[in-house]
This record gives structure tokens, sequence and C-alpha cells, in this order.
């Protein structure tokens, strides 16, 4: 084991699992990832572009590909503080027509699964016709518990607001082949670490540096791993730059809050009534209170 000063505020250049081996147990407080999915797109693609990465083939026999997600995940847990979290975006796929879910090998982590979120990216990504548009990609909210006490603390009502469907779209000024957008960790990260600052913020697999940039923009240390040079290189670049991203951040941020309590509401005869959506994608009207 290394001592963590190798590791903080630092982008390493290499694999996900080699390089978190190295970290001390219990020295991280939260993490967000999308790792390769395993898409297999020398056989796949029509219409949209494949998602070629630069220094990393997406074509591992699939069981291969879940042992090594499995292995990862649990050097991640390891290396989590109890009571941390860890956000898992994935998506579902089919092979041969056998549905491949990331539940399949989530089951199989130490981790408690704590919540899954629907991300709807409000754009199918694949316009073939076998099955409904697939618009959404998946989050899985993962926790260490402490003591094994599985349910752990209460979210803040100003995040609980924001319910289990994510609706923003991938991001799309970014050069990387797959970045999420920066709602996306800035999200996960504020809504667990809300009161803190200066915790450190793991992303295994981070690409364009996108939840590196959420972490420094809410006052946190990051860990970055990428196996492409070309992608650690513009996450450095992009991380120099950081206060360019923090009004975008900002949209993402004021939507975290109680406008009105319960009580208020009540109290002026107003709808107290629980949360309504009104899909599709026109508006969305969160009744937010708080008892
Ligand atoms: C879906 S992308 C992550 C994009 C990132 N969330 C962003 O916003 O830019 C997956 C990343 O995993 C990297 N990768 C692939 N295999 C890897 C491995 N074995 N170890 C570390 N990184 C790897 C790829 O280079 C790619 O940048």
């Amino acid at each position: 084991m290394s001592d963590m000063r190798n590791f903080i505020d630092r982008v390493i250049c290499g694999d996900a699992l080699e390089t978190l081996r190295k970290i001390p147990d219990k020295s991280v407080d939260v993490g967000v990832t999308s790792p390769p999915y395993n898409k297999r797109e020398n056989k796949k693609g029509w219409l949209v572009d494949k998602v070629i990465y630069n220094g990393a083939s997406d074509d591992l026999p699939e069981a291969d590909y879940q042992k090594y997600q499995i292995e990862v995940l649990d050097e991640i847990y390891r290396i989590t503080k109890p009571g941390g979290s860890f956000f898992y975006n994935h998506k579902l796929r089919w092979e041969r027509g056998h549905l491949l879910h990331p539940m399949d090998w989530l089951r199989n982590t130490k981790w408690t699964i704590r919540q899954e979120i629907i991300w709807d990216r409000m754009i199918a990504a694949n316009l073939r016709g076998w099955r409904f548009w697939q618009v959404d990609e998946r989050i899985y909210w993962l926790y260490r518990p402490v003591n094994g006490h599985l349910i752990g603390e209460e979210l803040q009502s100003k995040h609980a607001l924001l319910s289990s469907i994510w609706r923003f779209p991938p991001e799309r000024k970014n050069p990387h082949p797959a970045p999420f957008p920066l709602a996306l960790p800035l999200r996960a990260i504020y809504s667990v670490m809300d009161d803190s600052k200066e915790k450190t913020v793991i992303d295994p697999f981070c690409g364009s540096g996108t939840t590196l940039v959420a972490a420094k923009v809410l006052g946190h240390h990051y860990i970055g791993i990428d196996i492409s040079e070309e992608y650690v290189n513009y996450a450095l670049e992009r991380l120099k730059t950081y206060r360019k991203e923090i009004p975008t951040a900002e949209e993402e941020l004021k939507k975290h809050r109680v406008r009105k309590t319960f009580k208020e509401r009540k109290e002026k005869g107003e709808f107290v009534g629980r949360y309504r959506n009104n899909y599709p994608y026109v508006k969305t009207e969160i009744f937010d209170f708080v008892e």
C-alpha cells in the first residue's frame, strides 16, 4: 500500500484495478463512475456513432467483463470509509436476445444497493426497432454500511426532492467519446456530502474528468484513474480551467432547494399533495416541502 499523498488530487494513467489495489483502506468518502460498458461495438452500431476509446477495447468475453467489474467494485468498497457511497452508472444491454442487467454482477459485490436511479437521457442511443427506444441508463447508489446498519443517514429534504428519475441529456461539447454531463456527478456528490468540504472523491474510469471537476467545484479532493493517456491529459487540462464550468454547475445546484415548507403550504391552504411529474419532458413540477 502506498501513501495517500501519491493519489490525492492526481489523475493517474493506468488500469483501474491495478491502481485501486495500491490505495489504502477506508481512505475515500464517495465515488462516481461510468465504466466502459463492454458494448462490443464491432458488431453493432447503426445510425449512431460507435463509442471507441483511445487506449482500451470495449470487447471482453462477458464473464470476464463482469468479473473485472466485481473486482473493481470490491476494491472501491475496501478503500471507501464506512458510511461512504459510490454511484455506478451503467445500462441494460442485450447479447443475442439475452438481457445483461447490471444487477447480475452488482449483487455479487460487497456493496449494499441503496437505490436504483433511472437516468432519462431523453434521447435513444440506438434507433433500431426490436424494442421501444431505450432512452435510459441506470445509476446505482451503492452504500458501505456502518456497523452493519444498512439504511444509513437520511438525505436532506432538498436533495431527496429530486426524484429517482434524473433527467438530463448526454454531454455534447466534450471531445471524449462517452462523457456524462457535469450535473450527474455533481448531483450525486452534493446530495451525500452537502455540509462537508475537503472530502475525497474517486472516479476509477474518469475519462475526461467530469467527476473530478464536480469534486473540485464542490471544494473536495479528487482521485482520477484512466487507462488512456490522451484522456488523462484532457482531464488535467480541464481541471486547470474548472472555474469555467461553475455556471453549468450552478444550474444543477440551484435545483437542490426547498421553496416552501409543508407547514407554510398548509397554513396558506395551498396544495399539499405529493410529487407531481408532468411527463413527458414538458415541465417537471416539484411541490417541495419539508415537515
Ligand atoms: C464511459 S468512459 C468514462 C467517461 C467519463 N465519465 C467522462 O465524463 O468523461 C470510460 C473510460 O474508461 C476508460 N477505461 C477503459 N478501460 C479501463 C481500465 N482497464 N482502467 C482504467 N480506465 C479504463 C476509458 O479510457 C474511458 O475513458
